[in-house]
């Protein structure tokens, strides 16, 4: 009788437990959805600054109400440099009644591409990704060099390999030729040679501003244009970047790289012993239990940017469950309350 019992109330302690991570896949999809919303009020207003505060203040305080003990693991940077979602900071509603939260880490980038939104151009995204502790790398401020590709091109691609040679490998697992592909670049002066290979290799490149965390998501669904994202970005945009992979199945292999003497000193203060060290999306963000939330603020490949009418916003997002291969295009209209109404689809 008392094992029944026992088995019986393990099960509930399990269907709560599973309850639990399932609302929280919404609440954060509440969560970006409102830091989407106020950043895009900043949309072209030229400050990137403030449109990443503002992003941050609304995603701090949403998560107040979310019923989790979350831990920041990336986020807006230590402790003494900002006031918000820094690393180490505790998030999620208080428990009321003795009910006890699921321990959750996370992983936020409150306005991904702040230029992007500052100018009102394409890819600007309000992002996060969380897990069980332990769930995800916690990357330090640092870079990553990085090939983001899809399911199709699962270790086909090496950062030990020449250019050419990875974008021969993407085509054919592609069914395609070279000179189909379509590789995001970020415009910068580091990847001048990056850029000569692969017009070299004969590739198609889309040279951007700003903002790679999105292209990497979009690399791993067919139909986006968009056939792989290589180069240097940022080391956290690139631990989101890996929780979306393991969400849609897609493949990255990022190495860490420290520019100046601050950012190498930050790698060995993370305890980062092998510098060379070649991660994968697995190693990047190990959790059983990822959950992925993006709205975007300006229009992307995947999502639409944050519309406003009379009487309601409406948002487009992405919300993935890995453990549950759930991968939700959410398409939300937030009416005004007290307003007379007509949804338009
Ligand atoms: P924001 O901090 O303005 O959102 O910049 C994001 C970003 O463009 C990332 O997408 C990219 O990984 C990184 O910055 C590149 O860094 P840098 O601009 O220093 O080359």
């Amino acid at each position: 009788m008392a094992t029944q019992f026992q088995s019986n109330s393990v099960h509930l302690e399990d269907n709560i437990q599973t309850n639990l991570e399932s609302d929280l896949a919404l609440e954060m999809l509440r969560v970006v959805e409102a830091a989407a919303i106020s950043s895009a009020r900043q949309m072209g207003t030229g400050d990137r600054k403030y449109a990443d505060h503002v992003a941050t203040e609304t995603m701090r305080h949403v998560m107040e109400t979310v019923p989790m003990r979350g831990t920041i693991v990336i986020g807006e940077g230590e402790r003494d440099e900002a006031p918000m979602l820094y690393i180490g900071e505790k998030v999620g509603r208080p428990p009321v009644d003795g009910v006890v939260y699921p321990e959750v880490d996370i992983a936020v980038d409150p306005l991904e591409g702040t230029n992007l939104c500052a100018t009102g151009s394409p890819g600007s995204i309000c992002v996060l990704a969380a897990s069980e502790r332990g769930g995800l790398l916690h990357a330090p401020d640092c870079y990553m060099e990085k090939i983001v590709v899809g399911p199709a091109c699962k270790g086909a691609v090496d950062l030990e390999a020449p250019t050419s040679v990875n974008l021969e490998n993407i085509a054919k697992a592609l069914q395609r030729s070279v000179q189909d592909l379509v590789i995001i670049v970020l415009e910068r002066p580091r990847h001048q040679k990056l850029i000569s290979e692969i017009r070299q290799a004969g590739a198609r490149i889309k040279l951007i501003t700003d903002g790679d965390l999105a292209p990497g998501i979009a690399a791993a669904v067919l139909g986006t244009g968009v056939h792989a994202v290589m180069g240097t970005g940022g080391a956290p945009e690139g631990v989101i970047t890996a929780a979306a992979m393991r969400c849609l199945n897609g493949y990255m292999v990022g190495r860490l790289v420290g520019y100046t003497d601050e950012q190498r000193e930050r790698m060995t203060q993370y305890g980062i012993k092998d510098v060379t060290k070649i991660y994968t999306a697995d190693e990047l963000a190990p959790g059983k239990n990822i959950i992925f939330a993006s709205t975007a603020v300006t229009d992307g490949a995947l999502m639409r940017g944050v519309r406003f009418f009379g009487g309601g916003v409406r948002t487009s997002s992405l919300v993935m469950k890995m453990a549950s291969r759930k991968v939700r295009f959410v398409d939300t209209i937030h009416m005004e309350q007290e307003t007379d109404y007509s949804v338009r689809f």
